[in-house]
C-alpha cells in the first residue's frame, strides 16, 4: 500500500474530488493546512492570489490518500493534471510507502481495509 499526500491550492479541491472520483479510490481525508515553500510565503507578483507579506503561512489543503500499489501511480497522475497551473504555489505530492491498514469495525487488515 502507499500514502499519497498532497499539499494543495484550497480552490483547485472541488475539481481534483470530481477526477479521483472517476477512478476506484477507497478513501480520502482532507486537512485544513497552511505552510510556505521555496517562496518563504511572500506576496508574488502576478500570483493571481492575494496574500499579506506578513502571513507566512499560505492557506492550502492537504490531502491524503492510501491506496493499493497498482493505482497509486493514476491518483499521481490526476493530481498532477488538475493542480498543475505552471506558477509558483502549484503545490507538492509525496509518496510513501505504508505497513498495515485495519478497518476497525470489521477488524480486516491490509488492503481489504482500504
Ligand atoms: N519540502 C516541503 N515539506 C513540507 N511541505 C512543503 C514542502 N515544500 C512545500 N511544502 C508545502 O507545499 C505548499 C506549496 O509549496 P509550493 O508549491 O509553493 O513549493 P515551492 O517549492 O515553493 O515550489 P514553487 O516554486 O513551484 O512555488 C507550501 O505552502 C507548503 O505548505
Ligand atoms: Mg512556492
Amino acid at each position: 500500500m502507499k500514502k499519497i499526500e498532497a499539499i494543495i491550492r484550497r480552490n483547485i479541491l472541488g475539481k481534483l474530488k470530481n477526477e479521483l472520483a472517476k477512478i476506484n479510490i477507497s478513501g480520502i481525508t482532507v486537512l485544513e493546512a497552511g505552510g510556505f515553500g521555496k517562496q518563504r510565503g511572500h506576496f508574488i507578483k502576478n500570483e493571481n492570489e492575494e496574500i499579506d507579506e506578513e502571513v507566512y503561512l499560505v492557506p492550502k489543503y492537504k490531502i491524503e490518500i492510501i491506496c493499493k500499489d497498482d493505482i497509486y501511480l493514476d491518483i499521481v497522475n490526476i493530481i498532477k493534471k488538475v493542480c498543475y497551473t505552471g506558477k509558483h504555489g502549484d503545490g507538492k505530492i509525496f509518496i510513501s510507502n505504508i505497513e498495515e491498514a485495519i478497518r476497525i469495525r470489521t477488524d480486516e487488515k491490509g488492503e481489504s481495509a482500504l
